[in-house]
């Protein structure tokens, strides 16, 4: 039986019920591109929303992390991994969960526990050491020089910074080496690698500071891809049974060896092609487009062939289709929608493949021109060139110019950037063009409304870390789900109203500008998870009033949205407030 089976039957044994994985795109939720973490979609429950399956779940769970994309290719790191977890709403707290994590280890997956070696926390201001962990782990047999206390850097997910829940965990290590397994551990020892995070969530973080939650939970993740190859005795993760599949179809395609020379491009290779699968393969139907998840998937896929040139593999050839194939017949079970979309994702990729290796020989060929003309860095207009007429995504350009020890001028891309935007949107009439075309017009008004009314509940509220925690938009009427604490008075709602109302009069125009990241935050847009957007975002300006990180479209002036009327506000979920308004 495989890792993610005896996981889930072992906690369906301990009265866990096993949720389904979500989808890779969260749902209700445009503050992350896609889920990090097992778990982001039970973020509700975490916060006290009573879950419909009771309170001890357990799911494997779709996740991609694209904030470490260029370490890809390397033996540890991947875009898209699977997180086993099992969660407590409220229910078992530090002794059951880690009496569970240790019998898992060594009762189920026969791990001797002297290879084990934990790490707790140690305490800050707001919990205390944690020597309750220290204890149960000491009872359970782990040696006390295997047990290291570690602050907030190591023991406190996410982090300090990132807001919703959190807490303090329990990380488990096991010592991957042939060499004997040292008498007191020193976690910072590479060959210590960490296993399992149990966290004892027992905060929401807002703008306000660290609210104690209604319940204490359990959150616990396990990284799938990390343990097979563990417990396969493999030291680099693509050779372990989930990946050596693609490297040998790799290795066939390219007639080269798996080797340190050429092992880099195989595993971008093998990673990324999972992870166009795992999106395109979505039911919402993802695209490669310039924004958002489309732009990663866009990303992937050009990574893909650019790799497979380097490997000096015919772009041409059906090597991607056996490999999507492939991902499906490993994933299939486990995530049906993938057999559904199959002909969807092989289109996709077929599509993004024949628009990109007619260009990518050239755009290589420029790539070597521009370099002997200018060995020390790439001038925006040259960037901005192989972008426009040969389809490097900026990231391309900027691997390539990295592997040769070159510099890129990001920042006059950007500009440059810019300036592009705004000529092609010359001709769209009454909005703008963007990665979501076949959005309506009323849509639209009604996006461009979020906006405004995002605005307006900062100002009536007084409070500027009110942010979207969702938004739904149909014909008929908006939905938009915010974070704040009580429900809103008919007075501040009449003033919301009012104050939306007042600028759609005011016939503000909307702008809209590529920019970097950085930029974009530096300039004040409303963002939350910077790290999880693309490189480069697009961010709409309303008048004075808006400014929001956003993929559009949104109209071009606010007196279209005639006239805007709150139609219920109610509550969403613990601390989340929900509106629902038309436009007449
Ligand atoms: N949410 C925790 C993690 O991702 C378990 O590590």
């Amino acid at each position: 039986m495989n890792l993610k089976d005896l996981y889930i039957n072992y906690f369906i044994s301990k009265e866990h019920k096993q949720i389904p994985s979500a989808p890779l795109i969260p749902e209700n939720d445009n503050t992350v591109l896609f889920n990090t973490a097992g778990m982001q979609p039970l973020t509700p429950y975490l916060k006290g929303l009573p879950h419909p399956l009771g309170k001890r779940l357990v799911d494997y769970q779709k996740c991609i992390r694209t904030n470490d994309l260029d370490s890809v290719g390397d033996t540890t790191h991947h875009t898209f991994f699977e997180m086993l977890g099992n969660w407590s709403l409220g229910d078992y707290f530090k002794e059951e969960s880690i009496n569970m994590s240790f019998e898992f280890l060594t009762k189920v997956l026969n791990i001797p526990a002297e290879r084990l070696a934990v790490s707790v926390f140690e305490g800050n201001e707001l919990v205390g050491k944690d020597t309750e962990s220290y204890e149960l782990w000491k009872n359970l047999g782990i040696s006390e020089k295997h047990i290291c206390y570690l602050g907030v850097e190591d023991n406190w997910w996410p982090n300090m910074e990132l807001l919703g829940p959190c807490g303090p965990d329990t990380e488990i290590f096991y010592w991957r080496s042939n060499e004997p397994v040292p008498a007191e551990a020193d976690l910072t020892d590479d060959r210590w690698v960490e296993i399992w995070n149990n966290v004892f969530m027992q905060y929401n973080h807002t703008e306000e500071g660290f609210d104690e939650l209604k319940q204490k939970n359990v959150d616990t993740g396990m990284g799938v891809e990390r343990v097979t190859s563990i417990l396969e005795g493999v030291n680099d993760n693509y050779l372990s049974s989930i990946f050596k599949d693609y490297i040998d179809i790799i290795v066939k395609y390219s007639g080269k060896p798996y080797d340190s020379e050429y092992a880099p491009s195989m595993r971008i290779i093998a990673d990324h092609i999972r992870a166009v699968v795992m999106i395109a393969g979505e039911n919402t139907g993802i695209k490669p487009s310039n924004t958002d998840q489309g732009y990663i998937l866009r990303r992937l896929i050009r990574r893909i062939i650019r790799h497979e040139s380097k490997l000096g593999i015919d772009t041409n050839s059906d090597m991607l289709k056996v490999l999507i194939d492939v991902v499906i017949e490993k994933f299939k079970h486990y995530y049906p929608e993938l057999e559904k979309n199959r002909d969807t994702i092989q289109e996709i990729v077929e599509l993004e493949k024949k628009k990109f290796s007619n260009t990518i020989g050239k755009g290589l060929k420029e790539f070597n021109k521009i370099i002997q003309r200018s060995p020390n860095i790439i001038d925006a207009e040259s960037a901005f060139h192989l972008y426009d007429t040969f389809g490097f995504p900026i990231e391309l350009t900027s691997e390539l110019a990295s592997e040769k020890g070159i510099k890129v001028d990001i920042d006059g891309f950007s500009k440059l950037f810019i300036i592009h935007q705004e000529k092609s949107r010359v001709g769209a009439s009454g909005k703008f063009k963007s990665g979501l075309s076949g959005t309506g017009d009323i849509e639209t008004r009604y996006h461009t409304a979020t906006h405004l009314l995002n605005a307006a509940l900062k100002v009536v509220l007084h409070d500027q870390n009110i942010h979207q925690r969702g938004s739904n938009i149909t014909e008929e009427r908006m939905r938009f789900d915010f974070n704040f604490d009580r429900k809103l008075t008919s007075e501040e709602l009449n003033r919301v109203e009012e104050l939306v109302n007042e600028w759609i009069k005011n016939d503000y125009t909307v702008t809209c500008e590529e920019m970097h990241k950085t930029d974009a935050i530096k300039s004040g847009a409303e963002a939350m998870f910077i790290e999880r957007y693309p490189e480069m975002v697009t961010v709409y300006t309303i008048g004075d009033v808006s400014k929001e990180i956003c993929t559009g479209p949104h109209v071009e002036h606010t007196s279209v949205l005639n006239h805007f009327k709150i139609v219920k506000e109610e509550a969403s979920s613990a601390g989340v407030r929900r509106i629902k308004a038309i436009l007449e």
